[in-house]
């Protein structure tokens, strides 16, 4: 007889998770618990997928197995809470699901306890529509523990906590020490804006959360602690993209004594660890690298996604010098012709090369305009997007030649200055790769890693009109560049590095000043006063001043990796409790406001915003 038990924890302990049976527990009995995910009641028995995090198993209630249970079983909705007893037993044949590890089983059930109910859904939880487009997002983040339910983030989170294993586990084996640094700390400067936190016992003066632990974890070398590592979450209040979240976890590293080698080697072989916990795959090394310079040029982009060609070729040369305006003045103002070829695209129609002008090159890159050849894939020769009058057919030719383009192709050009002209066509190889279907989807590789070396130790910004540093004001100059320092110093070349793996920046870090001398001039280069760089970075000046080692390292983002492992679209797929585009946690609905009270304690008024 079945037991319908009301008190809910009375009920006895599982044996298995909804993912484990097989056949092989055939004539057991066991115990399952989870939540109802589909129920079809065929008269005379009712069958329910019964689903964990670990999988579905289908159990089967009926009046002869059970007739209670078989009666309560026809009162369960979606998203009930059950606990089952009963025997495990073979499919028939025609019944047998292959597509999961439990699809050879089911359990006739003998006993079903309620554990909880639920009320109807603001959304069905996996259920996509015609296009394959889940319930809203918003909706589905202010119910994220609905959405949490689906196998899909379920697994992700899964996958996530493997990369965290893989990562101690190598650090340990390396002699790596894990060590938290603080979370209320002071302004550090890795470009974004800071999170503020208000000080309650000092009036008018505010922590600031950590963009990187960057400083804390310099001082740590100093400090002698040779090899560390942390898991750590970082702030920054930046404008958000796919890639980009407002906090999100870095795998912070420093060591003593490194050079860029030993960072390489420690942190492919990291690489490799994950790739080997997570997906089975062994990946080779020693990874590729570029210098950036050479990945400017070629791909248009410090972070190159080299899973396609379409690379950029520099024809100022062949271009220049036919009489047609647009080109020759480019290159008579010191400017570039680049060119990139897009295969099989040779047929495209006018309306459809005027809309990637317009929209695509003018608008969303914001070139000056689009010259291009089409090379019918017939064969019958090049149509130019300028009239042969002004642009003659003997350079068009030329042009052609030189890149090697043929019947099919599809010659796309863009002029300008360096290096706005390659970030521009840099971004259009991007587009078109990924409107021409070049861009390999899914999580299965190929997983191109790339370090990218040599990047220029300043940026110049033209409306603050002074140089910024390009990665951040710790790192070291090349020894070589030094001598520019003084003269041409956008010409100085970084001991900074990029990992980058299919287009995405995973990883920088570089090797560190550890001399009070240049760590003073860097921040006179930079523009910020003595004063002001004692106020923010005394602590790491002083430090220098007490036998500084040399020192280097690296920080990737965790967050990063696993969007790229699983295949998601977003960071947001791969983080528990995400942001959205706005900053806003939905489900706790944060940020919010706090009770006068609390903002009297911290000695805080809001000022209400002016009219603009
Ligand atoms: P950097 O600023 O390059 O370097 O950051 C390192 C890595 O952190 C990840 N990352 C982010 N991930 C998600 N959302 C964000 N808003 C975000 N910002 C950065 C990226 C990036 O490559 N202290 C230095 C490291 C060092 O020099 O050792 C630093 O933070 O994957």
């Amino acid at each position: 007889m079945a037991t319908l038990r009301s008190a809910a924890d009375s009920h006895p302990n599982r044996t298995h998770t909804c993912g484990q049976l097989t056949s092989a527990n055939i004539g057991e009995s066991v115990v399952l618990k989870g939540w109802v995910d589909t129920r079809r009641d065929l008269g005379g028995v009712i069958f329910i997928d019964l689903r964990d995090r670990h999988g579905f198993t289908q159990v089967v209630f009926s009046p002869q197995d059970d007739a209670a249970a078989y009666e309560l079983a026809g009162s369960l909705r979606n998203e009930y809470v059950i606990s089952v007893e009963g025997t495990v037993a073979g499919r028939d044949a025609e019944t047998i699901n292959p597509k999961i590890p439990t699809g050879e089983v089911e359990v006739k059930v003998s006993s079903l306890q309620l554990l909880n109910t639920s009320e109807a859904l603001p959304f069905q939880v996996s259920v996509r529509d015609e296009k394959g487009t889940l319930a809203n997002e918003d909706l589905r983040l202010k119910y994220r523990y609905l959405d949490l339910r689906r196998d899909e983030l379920q697994s992700n989170l899964v996958l996530r906590h493997k990369v965290y294993q893989a990562t101690r586990n190598y650090f340990d084996q390396h002699d790596f020490v894990e060590i938290e640094t603080p979370v209320l700390m002071k302004s550090t400067p890795e470009g974004a804006r800071d999170y503020l936190v208000p000080s309650r016992v000092h009036p008018g003066k505010f922590y600031a959360l950590p963009q990187s632990p960057q400083t804390y974890k310099q001082i740590l070398m100093v400090a002698g602690m040779d090899r560390y590592f942390q898991i750590v979450k970082c702030f920054r209040d930046e404008d958000l993209r796919a890639d980009r979240q407002p906090e999100f976890t870095q795998i912070d590293v420093e060591m003593t004594f490194a050079r860029e080698e030993l960072v390489y080697e420690l942190i492919e072989g990291l690489i490799v660890a994950i790739w080997r916990k997570t997906k089975g795959v062994e990946l080779p090394t020693p990874f590729p690298r570029m210098t950036y310079r050479e990945a400017m040029e070629r791909y248009g982009a410090d972070k190159p996604d080299t899973r396609f060609g379409m690379e950029i070729q520099d024809i100022s040369d062949v271009a220049s010098g036919s009489g047609f305006r647009l080109f020759d003045s480019t290159v008579a103002d010191g400017g570039r012709i680049l060119a990139i070829v897009v295969p099989g695209e040779g047929d495209r129609g006018r309306g459809a090369m005027d809309r990637l002008d317009k929209d695509v090159v003018r608008k969303r890159i914001g070139a000056g305009g689009l010259i291009y050849f089409r090379l019918p894939s017939d064969g019958t020769g090049v149509q130019s997007s300028v009239k042969e009058d002004v642009l003659p057919g003997a350079t068009v030719a030329a042009i052609v030649d030189t890149l090697g383009a043929t019947s099919g192709d599809l010659v796309l050009m863009l002029c300008g200055n360096a290096p706005k002209v390659y970030e521009q066509m840099g971004t259009l190889r991007l587009h078109m790769a990924a409107e021409t279907g070049q861009v390999p989807q899914g999580a299965d590789g190929p997983w191109n890693f790339l370090w990218v070396t040599e990047f220029p130790l300043l940026e110049w910004d033209e409306e603050a009109g002074r140089f910024f540093a390009m990665h951040h004001p710790f790192t070291s100059p090349r020894p070589e560049d030094l001598e520019a320092f003084g003269d041409d110093p956008g010409k100085i070349r970084a001991r900074a590095y990029d990992l980058v793996l299919n287009g995405t920046e995973l990883g920088g870090g570089s090797i560190r000043i550890h001399s009070r001398e240049i760590q003073s001039k860097m921040f006179e280069l930079l523009g910020i006063p003595e004063d002001e760089a004692k106020r923010r970075f005394g602590f790491l000046l002083d430090a220098f001043r007490y036998g500084a080692p040399p020192h280097g390292g690296i920080a990737l983002g965790l967050d990063r990796i696993t969007m790229l492992l699983t295949g998601a679209p977003s960071l947001r797929d791969v983080i528990a409790f995400p942001k959205t585009q706005r900053a806003q946690e939905m489900m706790v609905q944060s940020p919010d406001e706090v009770d006068e009270a609390q903002l009297k304690e911290l000695h805080i008024s809001i000022v209400e915003e002016e009219d603009k």
